[in-house]
């Protein structure tokens, strides 16, 4: 169910399409929904609909998704009404909301479990504040109904088990009971939750299966509840990368959003963000305040504090033993090697750095093939693009470039040659010369500078 307003949200972006750990709420309950291996997988959309199915790529055999309508929102049984002519008569059909991202696939598995194809199983949980919630009505240990907060008596609302918004029913009876259902009520909506009651009636068994963990049910309405899931989700990404023997300066100040794999002795200091796909290898320190995303860095390499890495769809590598920043950026197709320093204020793009070689001040790497042990001066830049195609420059190994250095691509420089510093490098210079492309320095002797003329 991904068809409501939001309205707490106070924003024109549809509430499933907020964010958590990156991902927006309703990828989470998707991916989730992914892993049980559903059939068919149908997303009820209302409010904002073409937004939401768009940010979903839509319908079709790569996305898995169908999707059904409700238009306009006439309650949680109304929404599953509309996804009805999309369900096989012979499935389970689990639903689940797109506002409640943290649901894990065990849980809806044993949720599965419980159903068998045969009974209806909510998940259920008790909370000290149960306000708000629709409440669970057993008789001993029998579940008889579920009763919305606003209909509740005072008696009903002092229940603290609730229903999640989770349930798993099969699907021939659950068409029944839903075209059943009525909207006298308090809200005077088409309640989901009325299938309850109707289930015991039929003498269907009706089984809750209750967990503790308020993390996997909690639903967001607001900015500040979409802040407190975010930080109780990282604080448990924190938590299990401690139990992978990860070293968090403080737990409380890191983010991932996306997948964080480290190997043996990772470090990480605090305020660094991990974004996309990142692979630390064994023994890889990360400084304050790192930005790192779409990568991978090697066994030993350190990164220092404030440095930004973002590998978008390329990716970035950083070899073994190799040292970036402070303040350093890594764009896509950044192909270090073992033992390269790259320093501050340094920038590369799409451009491969062989073992050893060195960019330790105030540089521009695009487009280029760096052999081993080059030392790129403070100041030099590849200068690739010609205001219509990139061009590339190769610099061979062992190669100095001094400060200050314009190099004009396409361009090659011949291996173990020498750069002067201020040159600007138009053509390709020969292996083992050095090559100085500037004006010639001249000394003028003694050189009288202009004099004040006396005031009249
Ligand atoms: C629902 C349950 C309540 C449960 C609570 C758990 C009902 C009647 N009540 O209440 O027992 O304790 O969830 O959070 O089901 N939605 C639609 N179309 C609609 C209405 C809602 O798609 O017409 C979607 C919402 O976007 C949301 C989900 O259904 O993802 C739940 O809706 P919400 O309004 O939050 O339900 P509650 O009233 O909180
Ligand atoms: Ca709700």
């Amino acid at each position: 169910m991904a068809a409501g307003k939001g309205t707490r949200m106070k924003s024109s972006l549809p509430k499933v399409l907020h964010r958590l750990a990156g991902l927006p709420l309703l990828e989470h309950v998707l991916n989730t929904a992914r892993a049980l291996q559903a059939r068919n997988t149908v997303v009820i959309t209302g409010h904002g609909a073409e937004a939401v199915e768009a940010a979903l790529g839509g319908a079709g055999a790569d996305t898995g998704l169908q999707f059904a309508r409700q238009i306009p929102q006439l309650g949680t049984g109304h929404a599953v009404q509309q996804a009805v002519p999309m369900l096989a008569d012979d499935g389970v059909v689990l639903v689940l909301s797109g506002d409640v991202p943290l649901i894990q696939p065990d849980t809806l598995g044993a949720l599965l479990a419980a159903c068998a194809g045969q009974r209806l199983a909510l998940l259920t949980i008790r909370f000290a504040d149960p306000s708000g919630y629709g409440r669970v009505l057993r008789s001993g240990e029998a579940v008889q109904a579920i009763v919305e907060h606003k209909d509740a008596s005072e008696a009903q609302r002092a229940i603290t088990e609730v229903y999640s918004g989770i349930m798993a029913a099969p699907a021939r009876q659950l068409k029944g009971w839903l075209a059943r259902l009525d909207n006298s009520n308090a809200q005077g909506e088409f309640y989901l939750t009325d299938v309850v009651g109707m289930a015991v009636a039929d003498g269907v068994d009706v089984v809750a299966h209750t967990i503790d963990d308020a993390l996997q049910v909690a639903g967001i309405n607001s900015p500040a509840q979409l802040a407190e899931l975010e930080r109780a989700h990282q604080l448990r990404t924190a938590q299990a990368l401690m139990e992978h023997g990860v070293r968090l300066q403080d737990p409380g100040r890191l983010d991932v959003r996306g997948t964080l794999q480290c190997g043996q002795d990772v470090e990480i200091d605090v305020n660094c963000v991990f974004e996309g796909r990142v692979h630390l290898g064994d023994g890889v320190r990360i400084g304050a305040n790192c930005v790192i995303a779409n990568c991978a860095i090697e066994s030993g390499a350190v990164i220092q504090p404030f440095t930004h890495i973002d590998g978008e769809k390329a990716g970035v590598t950083v070899g073994e033993n190799a040292r970036v920043g402070p303040f350093a950026r890594l764009r896509p197709g950044a192909q270090l090697g073992p033992d390269v320093h790259i320093g501050n204020f340094v920038e590369v793009k799409n451009a491969t750095l062989a073992a050893g070689a060195k960019a330790n001040h105030l540089a521009y790497l695009g487009d280029a093939s760096v052999g081993e042990r080059v030392n790129f001066g403070a100041g030099s830049i590849t200068a690739n693009y010609d205001g219509v195609n990139k061009h590339h420059t190769v610099i061979e190994a062992d190669v100095h470039v001094g400060s200050n250095c314009v190099l004009v691509a396409p361009v090659t420089l011949g291996a173990g040659g020498t750069v002067g510093g201020g040159s600007t490098i138009t053509k390709d210079t020969a292996p083992g010369a050095l090559t100085v492309a500037r004006g010639k320095q001249i000394s003028v002797a003694g050189w009288k500078r202009p004099a004040k003329k006396p005031s009249q």
